[in-house]
């Protein structure tokens, strides 16, 4: 677990510092403290899916490090799964609608940094 969340903390704040002279500085370091508070409990300390939530409740999602199968799933797609949640795009009803918990800039960097983790 230690070395999890030291992995964790290490990748965010390495993306905090990408996107801080990119797309979304207002929220660079907001992502990292946004992905602890809100989505580490399913998708884990390094975004395999394997959160101590999603395991309880035996439910599954893309190990975002797999370069394959993030391929498949579109930008617009993250986006609109984190804002309107799996029942809202026809998935899992496990994976919430965070449309009410989060501004949309943050819903796109979180996006982003979903999308970082495979590269
Ligand atoms: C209660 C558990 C849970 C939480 C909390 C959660 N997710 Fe998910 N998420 C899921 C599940 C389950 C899926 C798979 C849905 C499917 O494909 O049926 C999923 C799918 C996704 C996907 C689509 C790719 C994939 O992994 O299948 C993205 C992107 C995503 N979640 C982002 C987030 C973000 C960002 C947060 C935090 C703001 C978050 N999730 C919080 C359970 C969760």
């Amino acid at each position: 677990m230690r070395s999890g969340w030291g992995k964790l903390i290490g990748g965010a704040f390495a993306l905090a510092s990408i996107l801080a002279v990119s797309a979304y500085p207002a929220v660079a370091q907001e992502v990292s403290a946004l992905y602890k508070q809100h989505c580490l409990k399913c998708h884990g300390p390094e975004g395999k899916g394997d959160g101590e939530q999603l395991k309880k409740v035996k439910g599954k999602a893309v190990d975002w490090t797999n370069k394959e199968e993030m391929g498949k799933l579109t930008d617009e797609y993250l986006l609109d799964i984190i804002l309107k949640g799996g029942g809202g795009v026809g998935k899992s009803k496990i994976m919430p609608s965070y449309k009410a918990k989060l501004k949309e800039e943050e819903a796109k960097a979180l996006a982003a940094f979903v999308r970082s983790v495979a590269k």
